[in-house]
Parts: C-alpha cells; structure tokens; sequence
C-alpha cells in the first residue's frame, strides 16, 4: 500500500477516535522519524512521552529479537524472568514493597482504584459500610447505630488526565472527555490543583483514596507545588485514604529524577507507571505498600497479556539505562537547554515557558494547532497539552543540537 492508500484505509476501517495528519512513518532511528516519502522529522513527541531511549534503540532492539527468539507470552499463570527482574527493580528502587502489571497507563489506575476500594473495605469493618454496597438482604434490614459511611470516595484534580477507562475516566477532569459517557463511576469528588484548602474540604473520614500527577502532563505541564503533595501526605493520613501518584507521564526519568515524586521529599501509598516503562512496547505498573498488597488476593485483579517476557525484557533494558546518576542529570540538564533556549523565543505568540527535566510547554497566544501543523511541515513534530499550549517530550537520549535545531524550527513556526 502506498502512503495515499493507507490513509484511507484507515479512514475506512479504522474507528476515528484520533485525528491524524496525512503522514504515514515507516521508520525510526534516535530522534528521527522517516516518512513513506522518505522525509525526515526531528521527533519531539516521543510517541507521547514513550520512546524514552529514542526510536530503534540498538541495546532495546537486540533485547526485543533474542527474547522473542526465545518466549514472547506464556501469560500469568506462569513465572517467567523478565518480569521477576523487572518488578525487583521497581520495587528495589522506589517506596514499593510490591507491583502489579498491566498493559497501559489507564488500566494502571483502574487497578490503584480498586485496590484503594478493597483496602478501605477492610479498614472498616463490615458493619460500617453503607447500605448501596451491601448485597445481603440482612444487613438492609438490620438497625444502623451510626450514620454509615461508604469510605469509597475518591479525590481528584482540576486539570488532571488519569485515563479513558471507566474508572480513570471518572477522574479524568475535562468534562469534554467525561460528560458523553456519564454516569460513571459514582463517589469521586474534584478538588483545586495545588490549593491545599480545596483538597483539605474534599478529603474527609469517606475518602479511600486521592489521585494526583505530581507533575500534570495533559493538563499543560503543571507541577505541583511541594506544599502540595506534602499537605495531601498529611490529609491522607489523617483521614485513613491513600495517597496514588499517577506517575504514568512524569515517571521514569522524564523529570531528571528516577520518580518525580523523589524531588518532593513526599512518598505516596501507589504509583502508577505506563508510557516509557517498556520503551515502546505497551506496559503499565501499578506499585504500592505492602500494607495495601496485603488485602489483594488472587482472582482480584488480572491480566492476560501484562508484562510478559517480550515486554519486559525490553522494560529491563529502559530500566537499566535510565537508572544512572548521569543518565538522570543529563536530562536535567538538557530540559534545562530547552528551557533556556524556548525562552528565547518568548514574545507576543510565546508567553510563557515551564517544565520539569525533558517534560516542557510553552503557552501561546494563538492555537496551539496550526503551529504544530506548520512545525510537522517544516520537519518538527510536537504535540499539544490543552489548545494554546505546546508540548515537547523529546526522548530522554536528545542532545543539545537536536534541541536546538528543534527550537530553530520552531521560531520559523510563530512568524
Ligand atoms: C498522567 C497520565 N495518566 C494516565 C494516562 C493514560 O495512559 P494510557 O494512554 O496508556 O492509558 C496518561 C496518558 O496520557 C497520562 O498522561
């Protein structure tokens, strides 16, 4: 099929939940993408923030051919090494004592949803939960001493992007995402990104668990500020609710930290990982306290195809090469150029530049769409973190060159 063909067959076949330009990639390397006419892009997107070590990778490609030489998918019924290594590196290296794996970032906060539901459960006790939830007929009918609470309310941000599912979708803020699909998932409540008063009304004695990005991806690059996540620590205690990081965007390096939480000084109960883990390959994890692994057992939660010897050899390799002091500092460092060189083309259409390590935006004046679409022609792709704001989430390997070869197509964009 040629590039024309391909196009509309997928606008034929292929159900249209993404706009996509007329371009059709056939190839990658680093930084770089090639199109069916033989173009070249510098990649700035990083399949949203995925490709973490670049496009191609030679370690990650070796990795990927000899494991799926050897075993690709066997399932979790059964124990196979790459995922055993994965998870000890995950947990060895964060707050978690335990991991579950799934496929996607979505589903990685489904799973801490349920997790928090079950855990409040039996934190208190049967005879306190409320009424909706009970299934037998004789605890409808027998007298309440004391008003009953569900425990099952979860809090959420203004601002916020967890998911498409159900679940992540009911705490998902942009009503545009929500609202066609209501009613979802009864008990979530929104409070106010980075104003502890918000949260602190929202998070009481019902609350089971509260969900944040400790630095908003989606919802425009925000980070949080550390009074924050060190006030929601402290309510979540309070109240009995743990506390998820959905690190899912800023996790894994993307921040210069191994975890962004680590720059708060504020450990969570769960955390949620997904895009770069596997370097391209789909994956997600759920990490989390061995007090809340104690209350999930088999059969609570699943997956057929997650984290299988294919992916997670290929999510060693990610992990490994990322989890270097001067791995990590290279990406500070770099987000820190692009800042810098961003900055220099503040003006009239750019106001404003923020990030944290290679996660970056920058406001505009005008739509963020037209840009991007003239950034693409010109051999630049970016992406959009709401409507008049820029996205760059270049692979966590760019060099200074390709920053600035990057920000010298841009200027040439807000002309
Ligand atoms: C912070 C965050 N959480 C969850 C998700 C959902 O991940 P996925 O698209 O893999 O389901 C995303 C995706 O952009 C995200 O940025």
């Amino acid at each position: 099929m040629d590039a024309q063909q391909i196009i509309k067959a997928e606008s034929d076949y292929v159900l249209h939940t993404y706009n996509r330009p007329p371009v059709v990639f056939t190839q990658g390397k680093g930084l770089r993408l090639y199109d069916s006419e033989g173009r070249e892009y510098l990649d700035f997107t990083a399949g949203i923030a995925v490709t973490a070590l670049g496009h191609s990778d030679t370690e990650w490609v070796t990795a990927v051919a000899q494991q799926a030489a050897h075993l690709t998918h066997v399932s979790n019924l059964y124990h196979s090494a790459p995922q055993a290594e994965l998870a000890q590196k995950l947990v060895e290296n964060s707050f978690a004592d335990k991991v579950y794996f799934c496929n996607s970032g979505a589903e990685a906060n489904e799973a801490a949803l349920k997790f928090a539901r079950k855990y409040a459960k039996r934190e208190i006790g049967n005879q306190r939960l409320e009424i909706r939830d009970s299934t037998k007929i004789s605890d409808l009918q027998s007298p309440i001493s004391q008003p009953p609470i569900s425990k099952s309310k979860i809090i959420a941000f203004t601002g916020g992007f967890h998911g498409r599912t159900v679940g992540a979708l009911s705490v998902t803020w942009k009503e545009k995402y929500r609202t066609p699909f209501q009613p979802l998932l009864p008990g979530v409540q929104f409070a106010e990104f980075n104003n502890l008063a918000s949260a602190e009304a929202a998070i009481d004695d019902d609350a089971c668990a509260v969900i944040v990005e400790p630095v908003q991806g989606e919802g425009g690059v925000h980070p949080a500020t550390p009074e924050f996540l060190q006030g929601l620590r402290a309510l979540c205690d309070a109240h009995d609710a743990l506390l998820i990081f959905d690190e899912v965007q800023c996790g894994l390096g993307r921040t210069g930290h191994l975890w962004a939480y680590q720059a708060y000084g504020v450990e969570p109960d769960m955390m949620t990982l997904a895009k770069p883990l596997a370097g391209g390959l789909p994956i997600g994890a759920t990490l989390l306290r061995q007090k809340v692994a104690d209350v999930i057992q088999p059969g609570d939660h699943g997956s057929t195809f997650a984290a299988g010897p294919l992916v997670c050899a290929a999510a060693n390799v990610v992990f490994n090469r990322v989890n270097r002091p001067e791995f990590l500092a290279q990406v500070t460092q770099n987000g820190a150029y692009l800042q810098h060189r961003l900055k220099t083309l503040e003006s009239e259409k750019m106001t404003a530049v923020r990030g944290r390590g290679l996660l970056v935006a920058a406001d505009l004046t005008v739509e963020a769409a037209p840009v991007i679409a003239k950034a693409r022609e010109n051999g630049l792709l970016v992406i959009s973190a709401g409507e008049n704001t820029l996205r760059l989430a270049p692979a966590l390997t760019v060099s200074r060159e390709e920053i600035d070869t990057a920000v010298a197509i841009l200027e040439t964009c807000l002309d």
